[in-house]
């Protein structure tokens, strides 16, 4: 405001005062016409969850008749003691879309209200198209825009960046459905025992609502996505792109599974979990002592306690690495529905989440129920 206090004096005539007033009046309208509209964050929650775990179990024991192991190796070198997999005509898109019905339930909404739907996967039913367009038909939803993100396990946590980005943008989507998915024994050589012991399948499915209500908290406190290409080749699966398209030689020297340098692999993923949780931590202005619940990425029990340890919060982490192996971008979202429908978070709570995989590429956030 532009009043000039002078005006209001003795003598001063009428008309100045008249001139002052039009002044304003023309001030605040050009001030409200040329100033540019802000994007508002309100409120946007995980208004539901969901997750698909296939029936059929591979317990350690199986795995002793299938290649040289043993159960007290794979859980003191782990803690896996069994992993669901999915059947041979049960797909990625398959286990993803049981995930999503569950959280569009959950959320009371229904497949025809979404906005936008992301899968992560790294193990698409396709190369093309997306799984999200499968999982679209499969549950019905509209035409919505759909995509995939590959950021091996730290995908899930890569995905909710990209939704919370599209919906806080001007792009302003409304009903988000993200979902991390996997059908990781697709990529497993069960001759080798380096890797077959470690992984299983199953999906995890979220609705981010963005509820118009500026009373709302966000569901995204603070976050970090980092990713180093120059260690790329520690993990990797070698052929089906376009490096090497599948050829009789790809096939028979068994380069479309996984290879991993486990050790290398094992050090890093500590690392760069912890400096993460810090950061993410600090950015909050927050402390451990704030989160409720740690959920590390279910990768090896050894890895998880190594970061708890760090952190000083052995006792918030959530456990569920020995029923499921390592289910990749679904692993970290089949906690937190677990916990959800376990009823052991409520609204507000604070749950510190980090992960790591190839790329290699890694990602804490911290979340608010
Ligand atoms: O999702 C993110 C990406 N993945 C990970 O985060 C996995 C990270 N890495 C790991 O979890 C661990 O490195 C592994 C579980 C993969 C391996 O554990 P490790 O303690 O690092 O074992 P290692 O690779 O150093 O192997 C130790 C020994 C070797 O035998 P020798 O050479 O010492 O005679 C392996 O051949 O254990 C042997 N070994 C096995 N023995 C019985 C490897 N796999 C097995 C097995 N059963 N399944």
């Amino acid at each position: 405001m532009i009043i000039n206090i002078k005006l209001f004096k003795k003598n001063v005539p009428f008309v100045y005062y008249l001139i002052d007033i039009c002044r304003n009046v023309v001030y605040i309208l050009l001030k409200y016409i040329y100033t540019p509209q802000k994007v508002t964050i309100m409120g946007i929650r995980i208004a539901g969850t969901g997750r698909c775990i296939p029936e059929k179990i591979l317990t350690n024991d199986d795995l002793e008749k299938m290649v040289d192991t043993s159960d007290e190796w794979i859980v003191t070198r782990t803690g896996i003691k069994e992993r669901h997999i999915a059947e041979a005509d049960q797909t990625t898109s398959d286990l993803a879309a049981e995930a999503a019905k569950k959280a569009l339930e959950n959320a009371g909404i229904t497949a025809d209200m979404l906005d936008l739907i992301i899968v992560s996967t790294i193990t698409p039913d396709h190369i093309f198209p997306c799984t999200a367009a499968l999982v679209q038909r499969k549950i019905g939803a509209g035409k919505c825009p759909c995509f995939d993100t590959s950021a091996a396990c730290s995908g899930l946590l890569y995905a909710f960046n990209v939704a919370y980005g599209m919906m806080s943008s001007p792009l302003a989507y409304k009903r988000v459905l993200v979902i991390g998915a996997e059908k990781m024994t697709s990529l497993v050589d069960w001759t080798d025992r380096s890797t077959c012991v470690l992984f299983g399948d199953g999906a995890a499915a979220f609705i981010l609502e963005n509820d118009g209500n500026p009373e709302t908290p966000d569901f995204y406190v603070a976050g970090e996505v980092a990713a180093d290409g120059n260690a790329a080749d520690i993990l990797i699966v070698p052929a089906s792109g376009s490096a090497h398209p599948a050829s009789l030689t790809t096939v028979a020297e068994k380069m479309h599974y996984i290879k991993m340098g486990g050790p290398k692999t094992f050090q890093l993923a500590v690392l760069s979990m912890v400096s993460a949780c810090r950061n993410v931590l600090e950015k909050a202005g927050l402390t451990p002592d704030d989160v409720v619940w740690a959920i590390p990425h279910q990768a090896n029990r050894r890895i998880i306690d190594a970061v708890a340890n760090k952190l000083g919060i052995p006792e918030k982490v959530y456990l569920n690495v020995d029923r499921y192996g390592n289910t990749s971008s679904a692993s970290i979202g089949i906690c937190l529905d677990e916990l959800h429908r376990a009823g052991k978070i409520k609204r507000g709570d604070l749950i510190l989440a980090a992960s790591f995989g190839a790329g290699l590429t890694w990602a804490a956030m911290l979340i608010r129920w």
